[in-house]
């Protein structure tokens, strides 16, 4: 039975089996949407080499080196999740409170479990509640990685539902431009931006470098620009 959390217009937090869960509030509880960093799936992407490339190479992974990273849009963390499962410092920073609760839960399940390998992992993570925009963020990062919301096409069907339900909360963002320009301030290396495969570029200027993937792509700008 949930037990309702937060309560915003039309979306609710709310505890089902001792996690907490986004969903709208007309929804049935099975409609939940959590961080779930012992999800089969993500800890498949974690292992595959194959399914991380793209985002491994936009941030710089190569041989021994591993870029500390600012992830300026956390979201449900998995792309951060990613990241800091191959080794990099990765700080992530997320505006919406009700998604940081989700983010927070998620952690602090996550290390409930006796996993020595998610442990160290989620060592490697640390999460700011606020916004990348006007915080002024103490440190210094090597790659500054941008996943903003952006407005989805009618292949909105494959969207997961846990991204649906973030998109519907949230609304498409329509500050990418500040963001590219804030990114490029404080990345001491580089800006990536995950952008859905056919999207348009976040800002005029022409990337350094991108990857395709099936279903998006990562857009490289070398820093300082
Ligand atoms: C598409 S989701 C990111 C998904 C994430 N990459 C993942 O792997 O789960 C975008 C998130 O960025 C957050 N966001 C957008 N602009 C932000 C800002 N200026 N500062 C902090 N968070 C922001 C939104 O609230 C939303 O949760």
């Amino acid at each position: 039975m949930a037990k309702l959390v937060a309560d915003t217009s039309q979306f609710v937090l709310v505890t089902i089996n001792d996690a907490v869960g986004l969903k709208r509030r007309d929804a049935e509880d099975s409609d939940a949407v959590f961080v779930d960093f012992c999800a089969p799936a993500l800890s498949y992407r974690a292992t595959s080499a194959v399914k991380q490339q793209g985002l491994s190479k936009a941030v710089g992974i190569k041989g021994a080196l591993r870029p500390r990273v600012l992830d300026a849009t956390a979201g449900f963390g998995k792309d951060a999740y990613l990241l800091a499962s191959q080794g990099c410092r990765v700080t992530l920073f997320e505006r919406d409170p009700l998604v940081c609760a989700l983010l927070r839960d998620g952690i602090a399940r996550a290390r409930g479990t006796s996993d020595p390998s998610l442990a160290e992992t989620l060592a490697r993570m640390a999460l700011i509640e606020g916004d990348f925009l006007s915080h002024s963020a103490d440190g210094e990062w090597d790659v500054v990685y941008l996943d903003p919301m952006f407005p989805e096409s009618k292949k909105s069907a494959r969207v997961k539902k846990d991204m649906f339900a973030l998109q519907e909360h949230l609304g498409a963002a329509d500050d990418g431009e500040q963001m590219w320009l804030r990114a490029c301030e404080v990345a001491c290396k580089r800006v990536v931006v995950k952008r859905s495969k056919s999207a348009p570029l976040i800002s005029a200027a022409k990337p350094d470098i991108q990857y395709k993937g099936t279903s998006s792509r990562f857009d490289v700008y070398l820093t300082p620009k």
